[in-house]
C-alpha cells in the first residue's frame, strides 16, 4: 500500500449527474467497491447494514440519498410526491441508527426545510434545490471543519507537552475508524493524527518532541480498527502496530517502562478518540471501549503520573445540547451474531476468496451487543471541534460548550 486501487474515499456524489456511491466498508480492506444509493431506502439498508458507518459519514450519506432520491422522482415523472411523503422516508431514515446525532441533525435540518410548505404541496424543483443545496454545503462544511480539528487538535497537543516540559517521541493510542473513511474527508481523532505526524514531524522544525507510533484498537466486535483504521495508517505511511482491545493496559505499562515492543518504546501520551454524540455537559457516547481506554488513562495518570491525556474529537455538528447528560443518551444494541460469529474472505496466500462465516461461540448463548459506551465527562480532558479553542473543564468541572 498504497496502490491506485485503494482508496479512501468513502462517499462519491456527481454533482452533474446526481449520482452518489459509497465505498462499501464492509469489504475492506480486502476489495474496494462502491456501490450506488439511489433512494432514502437504499441509504437506510447502507447505513443499518454498516456499509457506511462513523458519525458525520452517515449523515452526509443520508443527506445527499434524500436528494438524489428526489431528483429521481422529478425526473422520472412516476408519480408526484408530497412534502408529507418526503417527511415520512425522513422519519424512516433517521432510526437507520439511533446513536449519532449528525444523522439526526442533518434530516431534522431537512424536515425543517421542508416545513416552510404545506404537508399537500408537491416536492418540486424550488424544493429540490433547497435539499442540494443544504447536502453540499453539509459535506463541503465537515471536511473544512476536520481540517480545522486536525490543526486544532495539533496546537492541544503542542502545548500540552511543553506545558510538562515532555520531549522526545511518544505514542498515540486510537479505537475504531474516525478518519477519511467515516467523514468527507481527513477525520476527527484519525485527523488530527494525521495532521499531527504531517505537520509536527514534518514539516515543522520542532524536533522537541514528535509522534512516533500510532496503536489502533482492534474494536471488536466490528473490528473498524483492524479493518479501517490500519487500512488509513497503511495508506499515509504513518507509523502503526495493531492491538487488541484488551491490551491497552499493558501496552501503556509496558511502554512506561521503556519495554521495546517492535523495535518501539516511546510512550503513551494520548488517546484520542472521535464521537457519535457529546451532550451538554460533555458526557461523550463513542465506539464500546471508549469508556474503559479513559478509565485506564485515568488510572496511569493518578498512580504514576503518567499525564496521559484523553482527548475527544469531533465536528460540532456531534454536539446535542438538548440532552443534558449520558443517562439521556440511546444506546444502539446490534444483532447477537456480531460477537459469536466472524464474517470475512477466505485467505489464500494474496488471494482473497469467497466471504464466508466462521462461528466462534457456543451456539444460542445470550450475547449483549451495545455499539457505543458514554464516557463521563470527568474523565475527559479536551474536546478538541473545529473551534479554534479546546473545550476543557472549569474550576468546578463543567464543559461549556455552548460557546
Ligand atoms: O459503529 P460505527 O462504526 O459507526 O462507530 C463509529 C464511531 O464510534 C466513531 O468513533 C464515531 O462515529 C466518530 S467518526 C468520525
Amino acid at each position: 500500500m498504497p496502490d491506485e486501487a485503494k482508496t479512501l474515499q468513502a462517499i462519491k456524489f456527481d454533482t452533474e449527474k446526481i449520482k452518489l456511491e459509497i465505498l462499501d466498508q464492509l469489504v475492506l480492506p480486502y476489495s474496494t467497491t462502491y456501490i450506488p444509493i439511489a433512494t432514502t431506502t437504499d441509504a437506510f439498508h447502507a447505513i443499518k447494514s454498516m456499509q457506511v458507518r462513523g458519525a458525520p459519514a452517515i449523515a452526509i450519506v443520508g443527506a445527499f440519498s434524500v436528494v438524489v432520491d428526489t431528483f429521481n422522482h422529478l425526473q422520472s415523472g412516476n408519480g408526484e410526491r408530497t412534502i408529507a411523503d418526503l417527511k415520512s422516508a425522513l422519519a424512516h431514515l433517521i432510526k437507520s441508527r439511533p446513536t449519532a446525532v449528525n444523522l439526526a441533525n442533518a434530516l431534522n435540518d431537512i424536515s425543517s426545510i421542508l416545513s416552510a410548505y404545506d404537508d399537500e404541496h408537491k416536492v418540486d424543483h424550488e424544493v429540490y434545490d433547497k435539499i442540494y443545496k443544504y447536502a453540499v454545503q453539509l459535506y463541503d462544511d465537515d471536511l473544512a471543519n476536520n481540517f480545522k480539528i486536525g490543526d486544532n487538535g495539533l496546537n492541544y497537543i503542542v502545548e500540552s507537552l511543553k506545558s510538562e516540559n515532555f520531549t522526545g517521541p511518544f505514542s498515540i493510542i486510537t479505537i475504531c475508524n474516525t478518519g477519511s473513511l467515516a467523514t468527507s474527508g481527513h477525520g476527527t481523532a484519525l485527523g488530527i493524527i494525521r495532521s499531527t505526524f504531517s505537520k509536527l514531524n514534518q514539516e515543522t522544525s520542532n524536533h522537541e518532541f514528535y509522534l512516533d507510533h500510532v496503536y489502533p484498537c482492534e474494536t471488536r466486535p466490528y473490528n473498524q480498527g483492524a479493518k479501517l483504521t490500519t487500512y488509513e495508517l497503511a495508506y499515509e505511511s504513518i507509523p502503526f502496530t495493531l492491538i487488541c482491545d484488551n491490551m491497552v493496559s499493558s501496552l501503556i505499562a509496558s511502554l512506561s517502562h521503556s519495554k521495546v515492543i517492535h523495535g518501539k518504546s516511546s510512550p503513551v501520551k494520548f488517546i484520542i478518540v472521535g464521537a457519535d454524540r457529546i451532550v451538554k455537559n460533555g458526557d461523550t457516547a463513542n465506539k464500546i471501549g471508549t469508556f474503559q481506554l479513559a478509565t485506564i488513562a485515568s488510572f496511569f495518570n493518578a498512580t504514576q503520573n503518567a499525564n496521559i491525556k484523553f482527548i475527544v474529537a469531533a465536528p460540532r455538528t456531534t454536539i446535542d445540547l438538548d440532552t443534558a447528560d449520558g443517562a439521556g443518551i440511546r444506546i444502539e444494541e446490534r444483532p447477537q451474531k456480531e460477537l459469536t460469529t466472524l464474517v470475512g474472505p477466505v485467505l489464500n496466500g494474496s488471494q482473497v476468496g469467497e466471504k464466508i462465516t466462521v462461528g466462534i461461540a457456543t451456539p444460542g448463548i445470550t450475547v449483549w451487543n451495545p455499539a457505543f459506551d458514554v464516557t463521563p465527562h470527568a474523565l475527559i480532558d479536551g474536546i478538541i471541534t473545529e473551534n479554534p479553542k479546546a473545550y476543557v473543564k472549569d474550576k468546578d468541572g463543567n464543559y461549556n460548550l455552548s460557546a
